[in-house]
């Protein structure tokens, strides 16, 4: 049986054969799902049968708990690459993320893009981040990363930078919510799990708007949104409004997982309601992975432990040797250099610190450094005084 849609705009899936086919997308899938039929579409005058699944995807595949809210190590460009995940996995983190990754750049195999697209079994369950503006690249990505097995696609709506909104990716798409869904149905074509992670509106917050889009995604079958409640134009000033994202969380049926300005145990108490399904941490845990562990502790209803800067760095110091272990001496201290400053943060003599660590070329040096920061916190914290 065919039926002739009007083409609207276009969809690669898979068929069930595992080819990719170019699909015509219609408007009216409520149709076709309340008559239960599957979608017939021609190519090339070939007649195909597309297995068509709508919303049959639940957190718990994830291994998302049901009894305990998630903790999930959010998307940054520039930290949280293979070797971060892996530490925040092993610290307690349910769910990790790549950082943002062009769908135009794994379509068209630019390295840059493809680089991000590594990952180790340990990470599992991982989402990859995508960005874009143009649904068919979307849908073509998508079905990319699904083959290269990841467990989650998680769609990039929350981008202030420029270069991103200037291409109506990111935050932008917050501004044109019948291309965000389209976006998002795009993704859904690679028959992985999608979620979604945005702020709450470009220029002013837009509850309304935020709620509107949201019911468009719980339609799709988006498994969680995770919420930075800040606008696109506020970049990271003024404060996270946790009271805005619960009123978003109120009205909706969708996991909602909040994220934004929690550094310590106290702010994720202060901040976590039941109407809030997780958090997402990025900024704190940064050179801090025992933030993961103790938020984790406090979410199982254990004492969290706290963690001395010694140990961090301990910590840290393994982190630094396994980033060399993968991109080598000289490139794994230039990528490390911006962990440092968040490092040494609040430490007496901390810019002459920072100064040392971020010039040094030779791994041992930093070490040592390192060490003597860490046994001089414990033994006398005014030492490093300039
Ligand atoms: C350096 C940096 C890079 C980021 N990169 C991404 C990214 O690639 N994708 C994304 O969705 N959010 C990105 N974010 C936003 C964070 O995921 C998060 O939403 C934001 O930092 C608020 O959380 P926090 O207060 O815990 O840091 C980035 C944030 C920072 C600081």
């Amino acid at each position: 049986m065919i039926f002739f849609l009007g083409k609207i705009t276009y969809h690669y899936v898979k068929s069930r054969s595992e080819k990719l086919y170019i699909v015509p997308l219609s408007h009216s899938y409520a149709l076709f799902e309340i008559l239960g039929i599957p979608r017939v579409t021609t190519f090339h005058e070939q007649v195909l049968y597309v297995n068509f699944r709508v919303n049959t995807y639940s957190p718990t595949m994830l291994g998302l708990s049901e009894d305990r809210k998630w903790l999930f190590a959010a998307p940054m460009a520039g930290y949280t690459d293979t070797v971060y995940r892996r530490y925040a996995r092993k610290f307690g983190a349910d769910i990790v993320f790549t950082e943002m990754i062009s769908a135009d750049g794994i379509v068209y195999s630019y390295k840059r893009s493809l680089r991000y697209l590594m990952f180790h079994e340990s990470e599992r369950p991982i989402g990859v981040q995508l960005f874009g503006s143009k649904p068919e690249l979307i849908a073509k990505a998508s079905i990319m990363v699904a083959e290269l097995g990841f467990d989650l696609i998680d769609i990039n709506m929350g981008c202030p930078m420029r270069k991103v909104i200037r291409k109506g990716a990111g935050a932008a798409l917050l501004k044109t919510p019948q291309l965000a869904s389209e976006i998002v149905e795009a993704a859904m074509g690679a028959k992985l799990p999608v979620s979604v992670k945005m702020r709450i509106g470009f220029e002013h917050p837009d509850i309304d708007g935020i709620i509107r889009l949201l019911e468009s995604f719980k339609r799709l079958g988006v498994v969680f949104v995770t919420i930075h409640p800040r606008t696109a134009s506020q970049g990271f000033s003024g404060s996270a409004d946790w009271n805005a994202l619960l009123k978003i969380a109120k009205k909706v049926d969708i996991p909602i997982v909040g994220n934004g300005d929690i550094f310590s145990v106290d702010d994720l108490r202060a901040r976590l309601t039941d109407e809030i399904r997780g958090v997402a941490i990025a900024r704190g845990a940064i050179a801090n992975f025992q933030l993961f562990s103790q938020l984790r502790d406090y979410l199982e209803g254990r004492e969290p432990e706290s963690a001395s800067l010694a140990e961090r760095i301990e910590t840290f110091i393994n982190f630094i040797h396994d980033e060399i272990a993968l991109r080598g001496e000289r490139q794994g201290l230039a990528f490390l250099r911006k962990f440092f400053v968040h490092l040494v943060r609040g430490i007496s003599g901390a810019r002459r610190l920072r100064a040392k660590l971020v010039t040094e070329t030779k791994l041992e040096e930093v070490i040592e450094i390192l060490r003597k920061i860490a046994e001089n916190t414990k033994i006398n914290a005014q030492y490093f005084v300039d």
